[in-house]
């Protein structure tokens, strides 16, 4: 029983740094990657190609299209939004 707690303890010890790496590099690219996937479920990104809309209109947009039925949460709302905002922008505002 000992060597089992000290054994999890030590995986964790392990585990938890790496994971922390793991995360950091995944955010990185978590919003094209979130577009990739939620936002080619309907259509493909040559719906978003060329738009050049807003931040506020990229999110009216995003909104739209979770009424759509785009499987978007609170969180992935605003790494999306972010996303597009800077890559499908304005170009005055880039
Ligand atoms: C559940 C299906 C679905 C998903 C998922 C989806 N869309 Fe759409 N999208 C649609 C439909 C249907 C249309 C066409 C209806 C329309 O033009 O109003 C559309 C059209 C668009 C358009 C063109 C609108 C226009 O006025 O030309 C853009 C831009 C767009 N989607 C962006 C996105 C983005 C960004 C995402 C990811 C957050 C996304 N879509 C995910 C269904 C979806």
């Amino acid at each position: 029983m000992r060597i089992e707690v000290a054994a999890i303890a030590a995986v964790l010890a392990v585990a938890s740094p790496l994971r922390s790496l793991t995360v950091a590099a995944q955010s990185k690219d978590r919003g094209r990657e979130l577009v990739e996937d939620v936002c080619t479920y309907c259509h493909n990104l040559d719906r978003l190609r060329g738009k050049e809309l807003t931040r506020d209109e990229w999110r009216g947009m995003i909104k739209g299209m979770i009424s759509e039925g785009a499987p978007v949460t609170d969180e992935e709302f605003s790494i999306i939004l972010n996303y597009l905002a800077k890559n499908y922008g304005k170009k005055a505002a880039r």
